[in-house]
């Protein structure tokens, strides 16, 4: 996941609009050299324009030798010959000039095929991409989002997702798809160190013939064995199995959530339309803001939005500073399904609440929900299109 590092938040915010899902920005170049420590499968750093040059060509310097997989991009306000032949003597990868982000995302394209290359084809990892299912409120339809969402995104085998039940305490993913698991996370406890595919395949449980689940342990005990290197591990590897990782979490900014936010791609953010759950939104959203968490990756669903209630569609934005990407109303029909074990997704495809799962799912796979087979297009849908259409680009552009 590509790193950007500016002093100044709103350029890094513009910055990060030019890298690929799940990049993250931090303040410092001390802790863009922490952050690397941690991760070996890193290519690319960009420096933002506020990072002093000669601090950015010591760092590039040192990774020329430490990290040599590592390309660094610098971004500069001025790009003459003086920056150039110094930043080259540093072993930079690629000098941009500052606004035009579209060299920045080239740059950064061209260090990820630097990097497929250096690594070799047998050393190419699938990319699936990890999206997590997050509220700070209980009850507010995480477990419900999380598995539509997943159903939506495997939908007639078109993807190969999986769906990890990180409430590790109290996680209902597995019930809420009718399933009796023989394993979970648990079983991988310990394995941490040397955590590969073949040490996770037979820990997950299959559901009927287009999903996969890690299960959440069977009692609650079971969390304190889980370490939050086992939560980073266990996710970057099933994404490098599946095209998709689907991550319903517990209600806290527990350590475990965190480190599962942190290697988030796209988060979709579940809201109600009641004061309390919005007031702890929007301080887990600005949390995510400090921690450089998803910026640019979020997605808002509006669960329960339902018109008696008093608040406003408008009023949520304006409120938590994002639009709204989904809407789902309450509907008995959802809690029904939900305990039939057959989620409204796969219950009923065609009803409102699906619909909303279903262009949610397809913006989270840069598609259009019409570009599944056999779709059927309502009105709505083709303006949520157009309106997704730059956002879909983005992602296929990335890809
Ligand atoms: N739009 C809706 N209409 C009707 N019922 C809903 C709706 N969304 C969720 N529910 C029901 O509300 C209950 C709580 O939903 P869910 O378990 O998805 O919430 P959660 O955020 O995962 O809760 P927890 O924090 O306890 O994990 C479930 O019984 C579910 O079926
Ligand atoms: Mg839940």
């Amino acid at each position: 996941m590509p790193v950007v590092v500016d002093p100044d938040s709103s350029t890094l915010s513009e910055l990060l609009t030019a890298l690929p899902p799940g990049g993250h920005g931090m303040d410092t170049t001390g802790t863009l050299t922490a952050w690397l420590d941690n991760r070996p499968d890193e290519y690319v750093a960009v420096i933002g324009p506020g990072v002093d040059f000669a601090e950015a060509l010591e760092l590039c310097e040192t990774l020329r030798f430490t990290r040599p997989t590592v390309s660094v991009v610098v971004v500069r306000e001025t790009v003459d010959t003086d920056v150039l032949t110094k930043a080259m003597h540093a072993g930079v990868r690629d000098v941009v000039p500052v606004r035009d982000l579209a060299a920045v995302s080239g740059a950064v394209e061209r260090a990820y095929q630097l990097w497929i290359a250096l690594r070799g084809p047998s050393g190419v990892a699938r990319q699936g991409r990890i999206v997590a299912v997050f509220s700070p409120k209980g009850g507010v339809g995480k477990t419900t989002a999380a598995v539509n969402l997943a159903l939506a995104l495997a939908d007639r085998g078109a993807r190969q997702v999986v769906l990890v039940d990180l409430d590790l305490a109290f996680g209902d993913v597995a019930i809420t798809l009718q399933l009796f698991p023989s394993h979970s996370i648990e079983h991988a406890v310990g394995g941490e160190d040397a955590l590969d595919f073949n040490l996770l395949e037979p820990i997950l449980t299959r559901h009927e013939d287009s999903l996969m689940v890690l299960a959440a342990p069977s009692t609650p005990d079971a969390r304190d064995r889980i370490t939050p290197t086992l939560v980073a591990r266990t996710l970057r590897t099933l994404a490098e199995n599946f095209d998709f990782v689907v991550v319903d979490t517990a209600p806290a900014f527990d350590e475990l959530t965190l480190t599962a936010l942190d290697e988030t791609d796209e988060c979709v953010m579940v809201a109600t339309l009641d004061v309390p759950t919005l007031k702890n939104v929007k301080v887990a959203l600005e949390t995510m803001d400090a921690l450089g968490i998803a910026q640019g990756h979020r997605h808002l669903l509006l669960n329960r939005a339902d018109d008696e209630v008093g608040i406003g569609a408008d009023k949520v934005e304006a409120i938590l500073g994002l639009k709204i990407a989904a809407q789902v109303a309450t509907s008995v029909e959802i809690a029904a399904a939900t305990n039939a074990g057959r989620p409204i997704v796969a219950a009923k495809p065609d009803h409102g609440s699906s619909h909303q799962f279903q262009h949610l799912a397809a913006r989270l796979a840069g598609t259009s929900f019409a570009d599944r087979p056999d779709a059927t297009t309502t009105k709505a849908a083709a303006t949520d299109e157009a309106r997704e259409d730059g956002r879909a680009r983005f992602f296929r552009r990335r890809r």
